[in-house]
C-alpha cells in the first residue's frame, strides 16, 4: 500500500460496506483492548471482517477481533468496530485512522470512542472508566500526525481546529447517565504513546508533569481524523492499570485485558445512554 490513503480508496471500502447492509449509522463505535464484548449485544448485526474488504489493515493484536458489527444499539443505527488498529502494529497513521475515513465517508456525524489506559492520575483504579476530556498528541508533536500528506479538502481544512477534541455536550451526557446508574465517572486527559513497550518510570512522572491522568497506545490520531472532518466526539478510557511511577510493579496486557471484564458493564451503561439522547 501506498504511503498515503486516497479517497478513491476510502470510497472503494465504503461502497463494500454498502453492497452488504442498507443500514445508515448515526454513530461509529471504537472498541478498545478488552471491551469488544459490547459488539455481540448489536441487534439485526451484519458482521464484516477487515479481511474482507479492500485496502483494509487487519488488527493483529490478541483481544481485538477485527470486523465491523453493523446493527442498531438501544434502537439506534450503529458502525461498531470490534478491534482497532494501533500504530504499533506497523502500520501507516493512515491505515490506523482509515475507519474514522471510512465512517466520514459514510456521513456518520458522531464517534465514541473507547481504550483501555494506565491510570496516570494518582487517585485512579483498576476497573475505573475516565471520560475523556482533552488529550496530548505526543505522537503527533514527535511528527506522527495522521493528517501529514495530501489534504483531503473534500473532508476538512488543512489545518483543522482542535479547541475543542471531545465534545463537550456529549460530555455532560455521559456525566448525567453515568450519575444516574451510580457509575463513578473520573475525568481527565488521555496521552497517546506509539506503544507497543509500557512507560518507564521516568516516562510515567514526565507525563504526568505534562499533565496526563491517563496513558494510552491509540485514540488521539482517530480522534484527529474525526475532527478534521467535523465528527462529535465522546471519549471513554478504561482504567486497566495503575501507571508505576515508581517501577514497584509490573504492567502487562493480560491484566488489561482482565481489567476490561469489570470495565465492559460501565461503559456500556454510559454508551447505551448517550446514544439514547444521540
Ligand atoms: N500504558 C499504556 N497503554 C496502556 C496501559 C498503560 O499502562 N494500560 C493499558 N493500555
Amino acid at each position: 500500500m501506498q504511503n498515503y490513503i486516497s479517497l478513491a480508496q476510502i470510497d472503494e471500502i465504503v461502497q463494500t460496506i454498502k453492497s452488504r447492509t442498507s443500514i445508515q449509522p448515526i454513530a461509529g463505535i471504537i472498541l478498545g483492548s478488552g471491551l469488544n464484548g459490547l459488539a455481540d449485544s448489536v441487534q439485526k448485526a451484519v458482521h464484516i471482517a477487515y479481511a474482507d474488504l479492500p485496502n483494509f489493515p487487519v488488527s493483529t493484536v490478541h483481544g481485538h477481533v477485527g470486523r465491523f458489527v453493523i446493527g442498531e444499539l438501544e434502537g439506534k443505527p450503529v458502525l461498531v468496530m470490534q478491534g482497532r488498529i494501533h500504530y504499533y502494529e506497523g502500520y501507516t497513521m493512515g491505515q490506523v485512522t482509515l475507519p474514522v475515513r471510512v465512517m466520514q465517508r459514510m456521513g456518520i456525524p458522531s464517534m465514541i470512542v473507547t481504550n483501555a489506559a494506565g491510570g496516570v492520575h494518582p487517585d485512579f483504579e483498576p476497573g475505573d472508566v475516565m471520560l475523556i476530556t482533552d488529550q496530548i498528541n505526543l505522537m503527533g508533536m514527535s511528527g506522527l500526525n495522521p493528517l501529514m500528506g495530501p489534504n483531503l479538502d473534500e473532508i476538512g481544512p488543512r489545518f483543522p481546529d482542535m479547541s475543542q477534541p471531545y465534545d463537550r455536550a456529549y460530555g455532560e451526557l455521559a456525566r448525567s447517565i453515568a450519575k444516574e446508574n451510580g457509575i463513578t465517572l473520573r475525568e481527565g486527559i488521555y496521552v497517546g504513546l506509539c506503544g507497543p513497550s509500557f512507560e518507564s518510570p521516568a516516562d510515567l512522572r514526565f507525563l504526568r508533569l505534562a499533565g496526563a491522568d491517563a496513558v494510552g497506545m491509540s485514540t488521539v490520531p482517530e480522534v484527529i481524523i474525526a475532527r478534521h472532518g467535523n465528527m462529535r466526539v465522546l471519549g471513554l478510557s478504561g482504567i486497566s492499570n495503575k501507571a508505576n511511577l515508581d517501577g514497584s510493579t509490573v504492567t502487562t496486557h493480560e491484566e488489561v485485558i482482565e481489567a476490561g471484564k469489570v470495565i465492559t458493564p460501565k461503559v456500556e451503561k454510559i454508551i447505551r445512554g448517550v446514544l439514547r439522547d444521540m
